[in-house]
């Protein structure tokens, strides 16, 4: 996204671009629901190397925003062709990250782009290197932690509550052979594919918000399922993806999976606290889901990003702690002014009944204002290019310890000495 009709080195940000599979048109909801409350973008064109998707998101957005953003089917096309921009939002899928993102910021634009930010540690180091290179925003577009109620779990642990963390649980086993919204790519190692990848990003950042830096990860980790079948999309995704065009499911209804489906880590933190940390969408039996933290004076059941339903806080000796009693522990903490827009006012919450979509547009909402924020102001997104390669980093250390067999050290994922699982994807892509 970016600031049109201006100057790119103007201070203000007033506009921006989508892409459009599943993600990208999640995100021009994203945007419809941000201009209910903040002016700070104006959606002038999107790409999508399928155009029809591309054609698909701009008929909403006309809809909604009243303006009909260009369409490409070409990004580099895009760039040159529309030189409104200031600002792009990359949510293409996870191995184009790097080659969207590094032309974009060479280009003069800032970047907010999905997590994983790169579909290994290089291509992060590459866009991280552009994005200094050319004195630009780069953000990542990572929504859980937005969630009020994650706000509230983190005010919680940070004002003691449970005393000091010194164990995390973090259990989340489920699916079978469908693959996640129908996309193929996402069963592919090359692609950027697999759960732990995919979606335990999500959980690293979440762990290394809550708890701080990690040390060393040693991992089991396993491709179990390794025919992926085209299935039906969950209801609550059905409008985000049954536009979307898939290169391999549109001639074959299987693709075989390489990428790690399953993934068993423990991991040490800075502080000395420690996580089991078990991850795997080959279990078609019973969803099991589990996150705790476990502290020197009691325990949290942490939320889950977008549930609704806030943290429980059990204490040696009390009842439960839940709701209001928990917001009277944190009697100084108020929600910041994108997060109040979208969730009533500035005191924070304990719960919320919103449905998935709701929630899920006013966090991509808040995601964005961040962004726009710092374009304007200069100051650094929440999650920035530094935090978005460690989430990618605690990832690849449970891939890497999976492939090598030993413990391995989370800062020499960072840097690249230990990247045996991340060879052949670097060499795929040409990173
Ligand atoms: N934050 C979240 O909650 C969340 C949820 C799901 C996915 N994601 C992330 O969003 C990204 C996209 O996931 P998705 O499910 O929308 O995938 P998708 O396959 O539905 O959409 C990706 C779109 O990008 C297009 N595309 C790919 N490369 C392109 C290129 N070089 N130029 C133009 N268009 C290109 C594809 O045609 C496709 O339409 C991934 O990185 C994924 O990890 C984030």
């Amino acid at each position: 996204m970016g600031r049109r009709g201006r100057r790119r080195d103007d201070d203000d940000s007033q506009s921006g671009v989508g892409r459009c599979g599943g993600v990208p048109f999640r995100h021009t909801y994203g945007l419809i629901e941000l201009r209910k409350y903040f002016d700070s973008f104006r959606l002038v064109a999107v790409c999508d190397r399928n155009e029809s998707a591309a054609e698909h998101v701009a008929g909403v957005a006309e809809r909604e925003l009243g303006e009909r953003p260009a369409v490409f089917d070409d990004f580099d096309t895009m760039l040159s062709a529309v030189d409104s921009l200031d600002a792009v939002d990359v949510a293409a899928d996870t191995a184009s990250h790097h080659t969207i993102a590094e032309a974009a910021l060479r280009a003069g634009l800032h970047v907010i782009v999905e997590k994983p930010m790169g579909v290994t540690l290089k291509a992060c180091r590459r866009m991280y290197g552009a994005a200094a290179a050319a004195g630009r925003t780069l953000a990542i577009a990572e929504n859980y932690r937005r969630d009020p109620l994650c706000r509230l779990a983190k005010a919680l642990l940070d004002a003691g509550v449970i005393g000091e963390p010194r164990l995390a649980l973090d259990v989340s086993v489920g699916g079978g052979d469908a693959l996640m919204h129908n996309t193929s790519w996402r069963a592919l190692r090359s692609r950027g594919g697999g759960f732990i990848l995919e979606q335990g990003v999500h959980n690293a950042d979440l762990l290394l918000y809550y708890l701080g830096e990690v040390e060393s990860v040693f991992a089991e980790t396993s491709v179990l399922e390794k025919t992926l079948r085209r299935r039906g999309i969950s209801a609550d995704l059905q409008s985000f993806y049954s536009h979307r065009a898939d290169d391999v499911f549109s001639t074959s209804e299987t693709i075989e999976a390489d990428a790690v489906d399953t993934g068993v880590a423990v991991m040490k933190f800075r502080s000395g606290a420690v996580c089991q940390l078990t991850m795997s969408r080959t279990s078609p039996g019973s969803h099991t889901s589990l996150a705790t933290v476990h502290g020197s004076l009691g325990t949290m059941v942490m939320p889950a990003s977008r549930s609704g339903i806030g943290p429980t806080v059990m204490l040696e000796g009390r009842e439960p702690l839940r709701g209001e009693a928990l917001l009277e522990l944190v009697p100084d903490m108020t929600l910041d002014e994108p997060t109040a827009a979208h969730f009533g006012g500035s005191r924070p919450i304990a719960s919320y009944g919103m449905s998935f979509e709701e929630v899920d547009r006013a966090l991509v909402a808040i995601e964005l204002e961040d962004f726009a924020r710092a374009i304007r102001t200069g100051r650094r997104p929440e999650v920035d290019q530094e935090a978005g390669m460690r989430a990618v980093a605690l990832v690849y250390a449970v891939l890497e310890s999976g492939e090598t067999g030993v413990p391995v050290k989370l800062r020499d994922v960072m840097d690249g000495t230990v990247a045996e699982y991340q060879r052949s994807v670097d060499e795929e892509n040409d990173i």
